[in-house]
């Protein structure tokens, strides 16, 4: 079948090499700095570079009076050089004209506030007049550069919900209503869904539903959810209004809008699904000495969004940001490791916030590729030699993570786990969890992409769910079918606890997912602030800080024909729920903490403790083992490796996150793209050290451990 454009065949990134470079802003800059810009450009590698995405006061001075002069000169001057362009619409930001003539497209907060103009993203998302007027625009930049040679990637707006995600406004409120008549069809349907008879909330009429605020005590959770869900499809409906009028103009062009990794407020996955290109805007501190670790969940999500295709880094940081308390600089070879994991991780760029560092305004503190020094800046000089490392890293380019774990991401359980009253414990919600099992599971060595819960789960043999608060059958139904077909599910506690209008489920937790675990939840369990509890697990203590569930082993039917056969176990018959760990401390000592139930040729595990890191080591370790998947037995925070294949080779990336020089063993008579040369049985990466080696492909991609 042709490779048409559509949800199933993005239209690609016509770019031959790595895309290398940043955020442009040459309206900050008198126009005899633009030669300059452009020749240590092409020192540096730079190849594509992203703009005017502030600029629509300076492109729209007035209603109507267009200024395109600058930007004709600025993309005819990149293009000459053979610099691309990331070119944005313009509509990150709105002229002072236009807010100051439509005071009520001011954003506002939940306590009434309009949010004022002198900063940026000063709109509220659901405004009339916003979208006519960033139609407008986008058309107008459309028409007047779609055709433009060097015009590679749509860059819509910026950062979505970087400063306004949510607003609380009239307009926004009856966008809300409109909304929930769309979900519900009748106020019948609503007052059902929000469970309205507890504390007299029943509603008479649509208009007296607001978007929540402060009210004197805790707000209805369902309504709380519901303008979650509202704000993101809010946001989305946005962007989707400059998609279609880019896919009219200009139907060849790809077009993306830059992500914030892992972003609580807007629901990705659909974000994802009406854009061509995924790309990520990461900030790891560089005060963190694990940042990484959450920076490999960022970007295993952003490989993911799309079904595994390369994705584009279109913001980092050479060195300090301005926008924490303190900004702490990348040490020397600080970016390049940054840089090359997310390379490593599916992207096909290095993008950086921004090209030439500025000279006045909020973000002048900032590093940049080019600092205030120029030429002599040590940021440029690292950019430099990062450009020229890249070109050897090119066949890397199109390539595919292979991990055969995935996590689910998930936004209800996101926004339902994470509401600031009315739940067992404000201790556990996905986020934490996620972050925790991924952090277990890449320590292990085992890469991590994110899945959705409903799936596909094809191609993995590990699927965690952290946590999935909100879970319907359908999702459950995958996950068993998962299991059943030879996958090893490992389900969080507090999951399968509601529908999605925050109904529990009959029964209580796990709802859907009580076949699939063989389990029941009798109560959670949380522990007091302080309180840590133990579990014990093959004869080891692990500590339990915060949650405990009392659960019950529950028989469960048989689940088909492979139930009679002998499963990993090698029991025969029905499928019972074996104990792993169990509670051995407090009211709970002696309990099932951790099951497992054996279904198909796979197996589904519970663990219904919030583990610390060594429990949840010691059962992820299990897991893999069961799965037929490698863990490491030694474990440094440091140390990373990640494969990309193409259909015949493989491209394995070892990172060395840390100061202390790492050896470690290696497939022997690897070429290391880093260095050009053959591998022995062991390498060295020193401080912040990379290689990259091409091997041919393998039915499982190599392992790498450390070496002593
Ligand atoms: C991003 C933003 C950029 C710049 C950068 C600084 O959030 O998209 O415009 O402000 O942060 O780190």
């Amino acid at each position: 079948m042709a490779d048409t454009p559509g949800p199933a065949h993005p239209r690609p990134l016509r770019l031959e090499a790595l895309a290398y470079g940043g955020d442009y802003n040459p309206d900050q800059w008198s126009e005899d700095v633009w030669d300059e810009d452009v020749r240590l450009m092409l020192e540096a590698g730079v190849n594509l570079v992203s703009l005017p995405i502030f600029s629509w006061p300076q492109l729209e001075p007035a209603p109507g009076v267009y200024e395109w002069g600058w930007l004709d000169r600025i993309l005819d001057k990149l293009w000459a050089a053979g610099i691309a362009i990331d070119l944005a619409t313009a509509t990150a930001t709105p002229p002072s004209w236009l807010l100051r003539a439509h005071p009520e497209m001011h954003p506002m907060d939940a306590e009434g506030h309009r949010l004022e103009f002198g900063s940026r993203q000063v709109y509220c998302p659901s405004s009339p007049v916003w979208h006519e007027n960033v139609a407008r625009m986008t058309r107008a930049m459309a028409e007047r550069y779609g055709s433009h040679p060097g015009v590679v990637l749509w860059h819509i707006s910026n950062e979505y919900g970087d400063h306004t995600s949510r607003c609380w406004c009239p307009e926004s409120t009856r966008h809300f209503r409109r909304w929930l008549q769309d979900r519900y069809g009748s106020l019948d349907g609503l007052n059902d869904a929000w469970g309205v008879n507890v504390w007299g909330q029943r509603y008479t009429s649509w208009d007296h539903i607001e978007a929540p605020r402060k009210a004197p005590g805790p707000i209805n959770p369902t309504q709380l959810l519901d303008f979650e869900r509202f704000s993101s499809d809010a946001m989305l409906q946005l962007f989707q209004l400059e998609v279609d009028v880019l896919r009219e103009v200009t139907p060849d062009l790809p077009v993306t809008t830059n992500f914030m990794s892992m972003f609580r407020d807007l629901d990705y996955w659909t974000f994802a699904d009406a854009e061509d290109i995924v790309t990520d805007d990461a900030y790891p501190e560089p005060a963190d000495p694990i940042a990484h670790v959450g920076a490999a969940l960022n970007y295993g999500l952003m490989r993911s969004l799309k079904g595994g295709r390369p994705w584009l880094l279109l913001e980092s940081s050479a060195s300090a940001t301005s926008w924490r308390d303190v900004n702490v600089p990348k040490a020397p070879g600080k970016m390049r490791v940054d840089s090359l994991q997310a390379v490593a991780h599916g992207s096909d760029a290095v993008m950086f916030f921004q090209w030439r560092q500025a000279r006045y305004g909020q973000e002048k503190f900032h590093s940049s590729m080019l600092g205030h020094r120029g030429e002599a800046s040590r940021t440029y000089r690292e950019t430099k030699a990062l450009g020229q490392e890249l070109k050897r890293l090119e066949a890397v380019r199109g390539t595919r993570v292979r991990a055969r774990v995935g996590l689910v991401v998930d936004w209800d359980s996101w926004w339902g786990s994470s509401a600031i009253e009315s739940l067992p414990s404000q201790r556990l919600n996905w986020a934490r969890q996620a972050r925790a099992w991924h952090r277990a599971m890449h320590l292990l060595g085992q890469p991590v992409d994110a899945v959705r819960a409903g799936g596909p789960f094809e191609g993995y043999d590990v699927v965690l769910v952290p946590n999935l608060y909100i879970a319907d059958e359908a999702q459950a139904a995958a996950l068993t079918a998962f299991t059943e077909s030879g996958g090893h599910v490992v389900v969080g506690p507090f999951s399968g606890v509601v529908d999605a209008t925050e109904k529990v489920h009959d029964g209580g937790a796990p709802g859907p997912l009580r076949g699939l675990l063989g389990v029941e939840v009798d109560e959670q369990w949380p522990h007091a602030d302080g309180v840590v509890e133990t579990v014990d697990i093959a004869g080891a203590s692990h500590e339990n800080p915060a949650w405990a569930e009392w659960i019950e082993v529950v028989p469960t039917p048989p689940s088909g024909a492979t139930d009679a056969s002998p499963g990993a176990s090698g029991r025969m018959g029905p499928a019972a729920t074996a104990v792993i760990g169990t509670y051995s401390s407090g009211e709970l000592e002696g309990r099932p903490a951790v099951t497992r139930r054996d279904a198909g040729t796979g197996a589904a595990w519970y663990v219904s403790a919030m583990l610390s890191e060594e429990g949840l080591s010691a059962v992820f370790a299990e897991v893999l083992g069961g799965a037929g998947l490698a863990a490491r037995t030694e474990v440094d925070v440091d140390f990373e490796a990640v494969t990309r294949s193409s259909d015949d080779t493989d491209f394995t990336f070892a990172l060395n996150h840390g100061r202390t020089p790492l050896k470690i063993r290696v497939p022997e008579g690897a070429l290391d793209l880093v260095t050009g040369e053959r591998t022995g049985a062991t390498l060295t990466l020193d401080r912040y050290g990379v290689a990259v080696l091409q091997t041919p492909r393998d039915g499982i991609p190599p392992f790498l451990t450390l070496a002593h």
